[in-house]
């Protein structure tokens, strides 16, 4: 959707002023989504105790933003692992071309150098002194080394995707349950303060009757050097790992490092940026479970010869270049036999060549119109009504209290004008890694093993596995053509059923 700048501003201020009138008692500031807010705004509270002693394993381009980020209050480093000699190195010093990076940067020379460094996982996890460990390592590695970590007497919190399989997911849950030892996945926008906050309007109703959201992560990678997915390999990683790569599980250094381009090692467009945004869309939707998916995928830049522009750079990469499904989710009184129109359409695309529209997610109602944009922005815009005025993109609304005491929006600003929220951001809204990582560890001290509706953590590994499943059946239905159903079993940790074997994956 193209907007121009001006219809941006009224749509994050109209976004603002609905904030301001439904949560006018709560944490206004929060609105906007301050990097330190969260555990006031979760509702967890500072740690009480010490500290939890963590060590990260995977110190490459995720496992660096969240050393960053790591909550000092909350999680003390011991220790960090990394196979490649060039991302340990850049764990502590940082990287000349991101200052942003190292540990160094964040906690000091003196405090940073204690930090005992491994180069790899067994080593970290045979250290007495680590409770727990931050995961972020290629997807086919999240699961061998989540359980190890979790035999090992660790609490995990594994990046995202869950695993590579559903039944890898399912033996994960099984092995925390038996150990008694947390396990988070890292979908953070389940603590997200800006995502929270929308969802609540949408919860709420402002947007009327929500029949179809669409998500989309489209980039600019076409042109040579621009592909963040394919990475020079240094020769300081392939000589020091070219004779013990297969002892961790890839087949050569390529794979290592590559590992997004592979069906063997990633899980493609779906699995990297999909799932993300799959698991906003079902949490608008009120964390329901999708009945069907079905989708197009293809190699339609990379893997295409002899055409394109000279820019092209042809490759070997097995996973596709560019991503459409479509999802339908059911409606708040979906049933099969009785109401079964009762859906929500959800379309995803993910491409290579072209990014003319920001990555992120709108929800099209039938009294509003909702984009959350790069994590960082929201803006409503209202439908033209007969009761409550005009709409459209230009249109600054408001928001009255409707005859049943819900919110409406309104394009008259006569009857109940509300103070906009005061709290605007200054600089970077929080993405959630942050809040992500403060409440692992205060579950962790508080020995917190409840649903998240009861504090727990937000994204354990039985809501991981549901995104896994939903990006990993439209894998399947992409690559078989084919409408796929997803069955309840398959959502179920301690049942067997799984997508990769269910009958409908015969073509
Ligand atoms: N939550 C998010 O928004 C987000 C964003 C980016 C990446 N991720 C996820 O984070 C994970 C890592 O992604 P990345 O971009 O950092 O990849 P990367 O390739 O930059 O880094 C992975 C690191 O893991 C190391 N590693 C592999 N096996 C190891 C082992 N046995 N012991 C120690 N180190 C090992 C590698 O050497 C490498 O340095 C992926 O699962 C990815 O999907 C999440």
């Amino acid at each position: 959707m193209h907007l121009t700048p001006q219809q941006k501003e009224i749509g994050k201020a109209n976004y603002n002023e609905a904030v301001a009138f439904t949560r006018r008692n709560f944490l206004v500031g929060a609105a906007a989504a301050v990097p330190g807010l969260g555990a006031a705004y979760f509702g967890y509270e500072k740690l009480k105790g010490d500290r939890v002693k963590v060590g990260f394993i995977g110190t490459g381009d995720e496992g660096s933003v969240l050393l960053t980020q790591h909550p000092e209050d909350y999680m003390e480093i011991v220790a960090v692992a990394d196979l490649r000699p060039t991302n340990l190195k850049r764990a502590k010093h940082g990287d000349g071309n991101d200052v942003r990076v190292g540990l160094i940067n964040k906690l000091g020379a003196e405090t940073a150098m204690k930090i005992k460094e491994y180069s790899d996982h067994r080593e970290l996890l045979a250290d007495p002194e680590i409770e727990a460990v931050v995961i972020a390592v290629p997807l086919v590695a999240h699961a061998p080394l989540a359980l190890e970590a979790l035999k090992a007497g660790k609490h995990v919190l594994t990046e995202k995707l869950m695993a590579h399989n559903i039944t890898e997911c399912k033996e994960m849950i099984k092995v925390a349950r038996e150990q008694k030892k947390l396990l988070a996945v890292g979908h953070q926008r389940h603590y997200s303060v800006l995502y929270d906050n929308a969802n609540d309007l949408v919860q709420r109703g402002l947007l009327g009757d929500i029949r179809f959201i669409r998500a989309q992560w489209h980039r600019n990678n076409s042109f040579p050097g621009r592909d963040s997915w394919r990475k020079r390999i240094p020769s300081e990683d392939r000589q020091a790992l070219e004779k013990s790569i297969k002892e961790y599980g890839f087949e050569d250094v390529e794979h290592l490092v590559n590992w997004r381009l592979y069906n063997s090692t990633g899980g493609g467009l779906m699995a990297e940026l999909g799932s993300h945004q799959l698991d906003a869309c079902s949490i608008f939707l009120g964390k329901v479970k999708p009945l069907a998916v079905q989708g197009y995928g293809g190699r339609n830049f990379y893997g295409v010869k002899g055409v394109g522009s000279k820019d092209k750079q042809e490759d070997d990469r097995e996973i596709d270049d560019q991503v459409f499904v479509t999802f339908e989710f059911p409606g708040r009184n979906y049933d099969a036999k009785d109401n079964p129109n009762d859906v929500v359409v959800v379309t995803y695309s993910s491409i290579n060549t072209n990014r003319a529209e920001p990555y992120g997610e709108t929800l099209f109602g039938s009294r509003g119109t909702m984009m959350v944009e790069e994590e960082q922005n929201v803006m409503l815009w209202k439908e033209e009504s007969p009761i409550t005025g005009p709409g459209g993109l230009d249109q600054r609304l408001y928001i009255l209290q409707g005859s049943d005491g819900k919110p409406v929006l309104s394009a008259s600003e006569s009857v109940s004008k509300v103070q906009a929220v005061s709290a605007t951001v200054s600089g970077k809204v929080s993405r959630g890694y942050t809040e992500e990582m403060e409440h692992f560890c205060h579950c962790i001290r508080t020995n917190n093993f409840e649903s998240p509706a009861d504090g727990g953590l937000r994204c354990p590994g039985e809501q991981g596995m549901k995104d896994a499943i939903m990006a990993l059946t439209s894998n399947m239905a992409m690559k078989l053509k084919k409408r796929i159903v997803f069955k309840d079993e398959w959502f179920d940790p301690t049942n067997p059923a799984v997508p990769e074997t269910d009958e409908q994956m015969k073509s």
